[in-house]
């Protein structure tokens, strides 16, 4: 087994994803944004996932503008979101562009910072639906489009308080707990029967908006910026991590 404690130093050569085709979701903003713009800086031709269709627009702009492939936007609330809707997408992609290559599940939302008596049960259902049953239904929906690379990565974005629960962390941490389980889960089912590997990433404290909500007092520039967390999800998503399946890995190093 290799060491994977230090995936934050890794290199990707710059035709890392040449020629892949990588599904991310809330790619309009914060890491899913950085990760979008990272990987077709690297080849990959994005399909880019989100709620609000002007922020995937910019970035989508922005990866044109750099002369990087052409990517492709999709613009889909997690929340609301059908299973009709996630099989057309697993459709198009088949249709135009083959398969995929990977699947990057970011999107999410903090809910509450509150402790359980005092939590709202509608927003409890709204963060397990976003961070968690929109992942199992994403992943199964895009199954047969995963099943035609030759190899193929499925990242869930984790947190640590997906792995030590804390006072007040509420849905959010639940959904993160449940992420593991989804990934363990999936890795065992699919080591033996398919190219593809799944593999959860904690991507650790980060300058976004979602650090902002859940901690308004701390200085802008106290964590890294989306951008400067990159190399972990590069290697995870790119061919270099094929045979890492089940693994709960951490995206700075502690
Ligand atoms: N930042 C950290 O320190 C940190 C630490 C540990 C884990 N994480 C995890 O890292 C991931 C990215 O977080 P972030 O910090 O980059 O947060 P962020 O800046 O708030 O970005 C979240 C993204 O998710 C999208 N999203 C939210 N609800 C959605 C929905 N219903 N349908 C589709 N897209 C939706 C947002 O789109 P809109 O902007 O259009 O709403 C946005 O693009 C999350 O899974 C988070 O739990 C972050």
């Amino acid at each position: 087994m290799q060491d994977l404690s230090n995936i934050n130093d890794y290199q990707a050569s710059s035709t890392l994803l040449a020629g892949k085709n990588i599904v991310v979701t809330g790619a309009g903003d914060g890491i899913g944004k950085a990760a979008a713009l990272s990987f077709a800086a690297h080849g990959a031709t994005v399909i880019l996932v989100g709620k609000t269709i002007e922020k995937l627009a910019l970035v989508y702009d922005e990866i044109e503008a750099a002369g990087h492939p052409q990517p492709v936007l999709v613009e889909l609330d997690l929340a609301e979101a059908s299973h009709r809707d996630f099989a057309a997408l697993n459709n198009e992609i088949i249709d135009q562009l083959g398969s995929l290559h990977g699947l990057l599940h970011n999107a999410g939302i903090l809910g509450e910072m509150k402790p359980l008596s005092q939590y709202d049960a509608e927003t409890f259902d709204q963060v397990i639906k976003v961070n968690l049953s929109s992942n199992f239904n994403l992943t199964n929906a895009l199954m047969p489009a995963l099943n035609l690379a030759d190899h193929a990565s499925v990242i869930f974005t984790s947190s640590g308080v997906g792995r030590k629960s804390r006072a007040y962390w509420g849905a959010y941490a639940v959904s993160k707990f449940g992420i593991e389980g989804l990934m363990q889960t999936w890795a065992d089912e699919l080591a033996d029967t398919s190219n593809i590997r799944v593999n959860s990433l904690n991507p650790g404290a980060t300058q976004t908006q979602m650090r902002k909500q859940a901690y308004p007092g701390e200085a802008l520039n106290s964590n890294p910026e989306p951008s400067a967390i990159m190399n972990a999800y590069l290697y995870l998503i790119g061919s270099d991590s094929i045979g890492v399946n089940g693994q709960a890995l951490n995206a700075q190093s502690k």
